[in-house]
């Protein structure tokens, strides 16, 4: 291909525009100031939302709050976890889901993760004794055994939280993800499949949870008679916990509320561009994308995949420089400087612990946006270039 690809590759970087009927929204709320969530008497879009999102995920309870970081804290302290309480994350995530748990006074400890980016369950099941709580990061839509880590938590009584941050319309049997351990939480960062540039949610079943998260995450005095039910668990409550303001405002919710109803055809639209770039990329004797776990049906906005067989780090950096070459920007997590997807990274917690596995995969394992915008040409562009770049390297 000739080197002038760069301006033929897709820009996979730009978000898609908000849908129009939250311009009306938007504006009302401007030309009266009403931003607050707790100022309107009843009806506030980040309450309409949060009902919204309830109904949509089949659950009794949703907190909308500033972030996925912010839900992922505000489930932890919910829980009542002991200062110190040990909570175990798989080791390939996002920097901001160990920071959560250490804002939140607890401990991270470290599962290895397989090749396939998915929870190592041997070791899991060795880490997982003296485990307070476990918070299973579905990173980049990938879920892990959610069968045998319920069994496994729900034996011990061992509270599971779902990092959902990536998984907004992933189903697992059937069941959505963040509906399968006790507290599910997702984001609405602009990277993810719904885009309010920033924003969370917490979404659970267990109305003494939801009671505590809505208190602390910022209902002050009596504002929690504005979240539905649970009046008495409120009361209980209510000036016994610390308030710690990680509320969302209303113009987020507008902007995010016209989007729900496109969450399904989203997701139809990512899973085929996915499974189209994937095919592509199977053909390569150099590339390989992993196999979901059977009952996983993915919704995918990015694809990952593995440099299979033997690659030197010259040779994995060569071909990044080879896709950039061709427009292409190609993520090996292990491989740029400070990378926050890297364990190793995460200085914050002190030396790394020694995690093999998960450090050879994201040594090999490369990352490519692949927004549900993108158009088919688009999308066979982007395999085409990432074949080429392996081939152009290893033959
Ligand atoms: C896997 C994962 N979990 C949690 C978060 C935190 O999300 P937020 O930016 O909404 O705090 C991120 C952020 O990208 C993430 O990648």
């Amino acid at each position: 291909m000739a080197p002038d690809g760069q301006a033929l590759a897709p820009n996979v970087y730009d978000a898609e525009p908000i849908p129009a009927a939250a311009m009306a929204e938007i504006e009302r709320l401007l030309s009266t100031g009403d931003l607050f969530r707790y100022t309107a008497a009843e009806g506030a879009p980040v309450a309409l939302l949060e009902q919204e999102f309830a109904d949509l995920m089949g659950v009794r309870y949703a907190l909308a709050v500033s972030s996925c970081s912010a839900a992922l804290f505000l489930s932890l302290k919910a829980l009542d976890l002991p200062r110190g309480a040990k909570v175990l994350i798989p080791a390939f995530t996002f920097a901001a889901v160990p920071s959560a748990i250490v804002h939140a006074d607890c401990l991270p400890v470290l599962v290895e993760v397989n090749d396939n980016y998915r929870v190592d369950m041997a070791d899991f099941v060795a880490k997982l004794d003296g485990a307070d709580a476990v918070m299973i990061s579905h990173m980049r839509g990938h879920t892990s055994d959610m069968d045998s880590i319920m069994a496994l938590c729900d034996a011990r009584n061992i509270p599971v939280i779902e990092d959902a941050a990536h998984s907004l319309g992933t189903e697992w049997h059937g069941r959505k993800i963040g509906t399968i351990g006790k507290v599910g939480c997702f984001s609405f960062q602009s990277y993810k499949l719904v885009n309010a540039g920033e924003g969370g949610i917490l979404i659970t079943d267990d109305p003494e949870l939801a009671a505590r998260a809505v208190i602390m995450s910022g209902a002050y005095e009596t504002n929690w008679k504005k979240h539905p039910g649970m009046q008495n668990s409120y009361m209980l409550w209510q000036n016994k916990l610390p308030l710690y303001n990680m509320r969302m405002q209303n113009l987020s919710a507008a902007v995010i509320r016209p989007q729900l109803p496109e969450v399904a055809g989203r997701v139809a639209k990512g899973r085929a561009g996915h499974d189209r770039v994937a095919d592509q990329l199977e053909q390569s004797p150099f590339l390989t994308v992993p196999a979901a776990l059977p009952p996983e049906e993915r919704a995918p906005d990015s694809i990952q995949f593995n440099l299979a067989g033997n690659w030197t780090d010259a040779e994995a950096r060569d071909f990044q420089a080879q896709a950039k070459r061709l427009g292409i920007a190609v993520q090996v997590f292990g491989l740029s400087d400070g990378n926050a997807r890297a364990f190793w990274n995460w200085e914050f917690l002190g030396p790394a612990p020694d995690l093999p596995k998960t450090r050879a995969m994201l040594m090999r394992a490369c990352d490519v946006r692949l927004p549900t915008r993108l158009t088919e040409a688009e999308l066979d562009y982007i395999a085409q270039a990432i074949v080429d770049a392996a081939a152009t390297v290893k033959s």
